[in-house]
């Protein structure tokens, strides 16, 4: 069965692409429930801090009070763990596979789970949180890598954007699981919230033993007989069709080529100078745009938003906080279309606009007519709709782009290093905003939002001048796009010319050689 959703490829080199079946789409697709992770891992931490059981468990006598240095240790170590996970996953991943180091990443989250959930002292929970947050690190980088190697390229961005997707469900069940057990009169308040998270990891991990590892790393590894199995039942052709010869035929090539201009050590990450395509571009392209991503301001509304909204005198706040997470769920799957279509960069700059105009309104109104009616209505309708912009943009964008911008050699460090990046910057804006908006320290008020407005201004500027245009092609396709364009005229390239030309035949006469032989074996 044919089935591709807004496939919108660029071609131009004679390759047809395998139809996108619905199996396959669902087989590249499974991997973004690791989503549900990262969001629930960040989220559902907020809530347990303010439950009256857990204070009772982990504060210290007579008033049973959290410090304030334990309560940030809580809860930014997660960041921390995460930082380190993603980093060193860069490297297992490219050793042992991309399959094998997600499923490494649940076995070690799960460790910090029994650890939090057994937990009745600090001592114990921090730990538990680190270990936690060092299977997401692996979690997360490696998914986004893993999914942008497997999905066929017509539909890659919105196979991506599905983890962001999840990414948004797990924020809200945790919002939602929080507000559940919060009643609970025992330690399942809090237990049961941190238990839960064992849940998505048993699912992630049981999941991906039967899915296919990445072919590209088959090819990486020189296994090409393997990276043949694994093409065709991720594209559900028979091994010996054109389309898994001509997929494959490409990526060797390609890697071929690469490899021979490149290597892939940390140090070579670095290499390369600031041609579009030298990899210090594409390194220094993928942190900043995780780094923006996180500029955007996006994390005060879910990590400050009740605080906040009580605080500037709105009523209801929690209900707020969770309709926020509302909009930010259901805007998301609007990106699976749009990513395809008007294609990543146009999202990324629509977005930042839509972003900065709706965080000045916000800012203004509410500095001019402070604590007013007008003032609190204004936060709201307007946080939804900052919300929805950075839902169908920025959210999925930034991740499925630096799943495509990284020559094989170094694509496994690369994305690690961006998404490390997207931790450490989670961390810094978590742990710097209590010093803007508290009303003993910087008591900022609405004016916050002049200061996200602000860097969402340079978001646009980044998106416009760097972002390159990476839709509808092949991550091969992507290296000779950077090779030949700049960013502004990136949206126009056609790919005209193959790497592989000529080889099919005979990557596919050593394919079929290596397959009967094992077949004899
Ligand atoms: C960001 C997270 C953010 C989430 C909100 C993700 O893409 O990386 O920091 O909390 O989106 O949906």
């Amino acid at each position: 069965m044919r089935w591709a959703p807004s496939a919108a490829s660029r071609g131009g080199n004679g390759r047809v692409e395998a139809p996108v079946t619905l199996r396959g789409y669902l087989l590249c697709v499974f991997a973004a429930f690791g989503g549900i992770l990262f969001g629930y891992d960040s989220g559902y931490i907020s809530g347990v801090l303010a439950m009256e059981n857990f204070q009772h468990t982990f504060g210290s006598a007579p008033d049973y009070t959290i410090s304030t240095m334990q309560k940030s240790l809580i809860v930014s170590i997660l960041s921390a763990g995460t930082f380190f996970g993603a980093l060193i996953a860069g490297s297992v991943a490219d050793w042992i596979g991309r399959r094998s180091t997600i499923i490494a990443g649940c076995i070690i989250f799960s460790v910090g789970v029994v650890l939090q959930v057994a937990a009745s002292s600090v001592g114990v929970l921090v730990p538990g949180r680190l270990i936690a947050g060092f299977g997401v690190g692996f979690v997360s980088a490696i998914i986004i890598l893993y999914m942008s190697e497997v999905a066929p390229k017509a539909v890659r961005g919105a196979i991506v954007s599905g983890y962001q997707f999840f990414i948004t469900i797990g924020l809200m069940l945790a919002s939602v699981v929080d507000q559940g057990t919060h009643a609970v009169d025992n330690s399942g308040s809090y237990r049961i919230p941190m238990g839960l998270q064992w849940l998505w990891a048993l699912i992630l991990g049981t999941g991906l033993f039967l899915l296919p590892e990445s072919p590209r790393h088959y090819v990486k590894k020189g296994r090409l007989d393997d990276a043949a199995i694994s093409l065709s039942k991720l594209r559900g052709q028979p091994i010996d069709s054109p389309y898994i010869r001509d997929e494959l035929a490409e990526l060797v090539a390609n890697y071929r080529f690469e490899s021979e201009h490149m290597q892939s050590s940390w140090l070579d990450c670095f290499r390369g100078g600031w041609a579009p395509s030298g990899n210090f571009r594409r390194v220094f392209l993928g942190i900043a745009l995780q780094m923006m991503q996180q500029w955007t301001g996006v994390n005060f509304i879910f990590y400050y938003g009740t605080t906040f909204f009580k605080q500037v005198g709105i009523k209801n706040e929690f209900l707020i906080s969770i309709i926020t997470t509302i909009v930010n769920v259901v805007s998301t799957p609007i990106s699976f279309w749009t990513i395809e279509k008007l294609g990543r960069r146009m999202l990324l700059i629509y977005g930042a606009v839509g972003m900065l105009v709706c965080e000045f309104i916000i800012a203004i109104v509410g500095t001019v007519d402070e604590g007013s009616k007008a003032a609190g209505l204004c936060l709201i309708v307007f946080t939804c709709l900052y919300i929805f912009c950075f839902a169908t943009t920025w959210g999925p964008a930034a991740w499925v782009v630096i799943g495509e911008i990284f020559p094989l050699p170094i694509r496994a460090k690369g994305v690690a290093l961006s998404t490390a990046s997207n931790w450490l910057w989670n961390f810094v804006i978590g742990y710097i905003t209590p010093y803007m908006v508290d009303e003993d320290k910087g008591d900022m008020k609405a004016k916050v939002f002049f200061v996200w407005g602000a860097t969402c201004t340079m978001c646009v500027l980044f998106a416009y001048f760097l972002v390159p245009e990476t839709k509808g092609l092949s991550l091969e396709q992507v290296d000779r796009m950077l090779e030949e364009t700049t960013p502004r005229k990136s949206a126009k390239w056609q790919p005209t010319d193959s790497y592989a030309n000529g080889d099919a035949d005979k990557i596919d006469a050593i394919t079929s050689q290596n397959l009967e032989h094992r077949e004899k074996v």
